[in-house]
């Protein structure tokens, strides 16, 4: 088997498989819908272009997609996440060899300029014969964050106005980036992305920011397919935001400097579900935490957790960590990183790297950027006799870029969901070859409450938990369905 791909080191695929199979071990929903669905194969037919953080457990995630029919090219989602191993894994596949590869088309590695990083997000895209017959190439995208549909939508609006305007002074430099790749994208072929786009059946999306730029889209009716928000199901964002952050946001701080965490000052900007994971943890190492909101129900919330909620100027000067959780943007700007404490530490968990004005941070004159190791800077000031600060794998996702990011257990429930909404999409979608009933248009869905419920029972039996079952009675007397749902649709948890 041939196939084009682009990774770090292919020999490292022995390595990747062994995480890989300890990893399925942690995965039971994957490897539970992989036995369910083996006969029916339920994705034959669909190519999935994926652009999600290419660590170990998502290479269980692509092999229970290829396991249930799918074809699959795959990126990550960020340039520091990917897991070298796991990409020569996924590359070779499970009966492949470094020479004679038989797995998924990868393009991703660790540590990808922003170029490269654009590049990968449009390789995903370019199935062979693809240009010639668009209905060769990808008909699904799984995304986390928004790239890929970015890419998509971006190039079908400039293929529509006939050119790629220029930036302003004013775009950040990653849309120049952008702007760049879709330029030479359009020189190849002006109908590239009005190609893809008229093929693809739908997205399924994996995280807040990614979902908040889909119901953007969709408010302005102008997404181009149906999407699946999967980070709204509950055993999504209620648990891997949440879980997952409380157990990969301290390893991620471990792993980059080694402090010890307790005593000291955390300043938590955002208190939603990845700000109550990373509250808790650090609250668990003993940390004093403070936490910064804008909306009142959370303040309020952090309040009654016990947290004292402030506003950042306040505790500027004596916070000896600070966190960013709140998927905004200029949360602390580089005037604030001057007025913190010598040493103090400052990284993100938001998924885009604007929440810290790092840019701003270069631009100071005189400031020194010292190479600690890789995705540890230390930056010291001028005039200010050597007083420096700490920041995490250069303001992105410092769960992944500096750990691995959150543990196999919890994205199983995540990736559960994923692999239910390409299954879902990928058979009614108005867009697919289908006439029954529950159909998707362009607009923006969750999965149905039952199949949320059932992601949660699938991991129940690994953890030894005793579920209690309604009686006929109890059920009746409350209005449920013995095999559910057991909440409203409206009901919070
Ligand atoms: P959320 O919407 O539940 O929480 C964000 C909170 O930040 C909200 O309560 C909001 O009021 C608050 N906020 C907004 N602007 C603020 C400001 N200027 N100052 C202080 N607080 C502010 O969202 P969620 O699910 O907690 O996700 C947050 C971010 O983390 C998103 O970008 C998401 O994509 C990302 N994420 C990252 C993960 C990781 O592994 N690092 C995992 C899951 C999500």
């Amino acid at each position: 088997m041939s196939f084009d791909f682009r990774i770090a080191d292919i020999t490292l695929h022995e390595a990747g498989r062994h995480q890989i199979r300890l990893a399925e071990h942690e995965m039971p929903g994957l490897m539970a819908l992989r036995e369910e669905y083996a006969e029916e194969q339920p994705l034959k037919g669909a190519r999935i272009a994926g652009s999600l953080h290419m660590t170990v457990q998502t290479a269980v995630l692509i092999e229970t997609l290829t396991a249930l029919g799918a074809e699959v090219r795959w990126a990550s989602c960020n340039i520091f996440s990917t897991q070298d191993e796991a990409a020569a894994a996924v590359v070779v596949g499970a009966h492949g060899t470094a020479e004679d590869p038989q797995g998924v088309p990868v393009f991703a590695w660790k540590n990808e300029t922003l170029e490269e990083y654009w590049w990968t997000a449009s390789q995903i895209f370019l199935w062979p014969g693809a240009d010639e017959d668009p209905q060769q190439g990808a008909n699904m995208i799984l995304d986390d964050g928004g790239d890929a549909t970015l890419l998509v939508h971006k190039g079908v609006e400039f293929e529509a106005a006939g050119a790629v305007p220029s930036a302003t002074a004013d775009d950040p430099y990653e849309y120049t980036v952008i702007l760049e790749t879709l330029r030479s994208s359009l020189a190849e072929n002006p109908k590239r992305w009005t190609g893809v786009a008229s093929a693809l059946r739908g997205v399924t999306e994996e995280t807040t920011t990614g979902v908040n730029r889909l119901y953007q889209l969709a408010n302005e009716d102008q997404l181009l397919f149906p999407a699946i928000n999967v980070n709204d199901a509950v055993t999504k964002s209620k648990f891997d935001n949440k879980y997952g952050i409380r157990h990969s946001l301290p390893d991620g701080i471990m792993r980059a400097t080694d402090v010890l965490l307790a005593g000291k000052t955390a300043v938590i900007a955002g208190y939603g579900d990845v700000g109550k994971g990373a509250a808790e943890a650090l609250q668990g190492q003993g940390s004093r935490v403070v936490i910064t909101e804008i909306d009142p129900i959370n303040a309020l919330q952090a309040a009654m957790d016990g947290f004292q909620v402030a506003v950042l100027n306040d505790v500027i000067s004596t916070g000896d960590i600070f966190i960013t959780t709140t998927g905004g943007k200029d949360i602390i700007s580089a005037d604030q990183m001057q007025q913190m404490k010598d040493k103090a530490i400052v990284g993100n968990v938001g998924h885009f790297d604007n929440e810290l004005d790092i840019a701003g941070l270069a631009e100071i004159e005189g400031v020194e950027k010292v190479e600690i190791k890789p995705q540890v800077h230390e930056w010291v000031f001028p005039n200010a006799g050597g007083r420096s600060i700490i920041v995490l794998s250069e303001g992105r996702l410092l769960n992944l870029g500096n750990a691995t990011g959150h543990p196999s257990f919890v994205m199983s429930a995540s990736f559960t969901n994923q692999v239910m909404a390409q299954i879902e999409l990928f058979a009614k979608s108005h867009k697919a070859d289908y006439s029954g009933h529950d159909t998707y248009r362009n607009g923006v869905y969750v999965l149905p409450k039952l199949l949320d419920e059932k992601v949660a029972r699938l991991h129940l039996d690994a953890l030894g938990v005793g579920l209690t079952e309604l009686t006929k009675e109890q059920a009746d007397y409350l209005g449920l369905d013995v095999a559910g749902p057991y909440k409203p649709d409206h009901y919070r948890y």
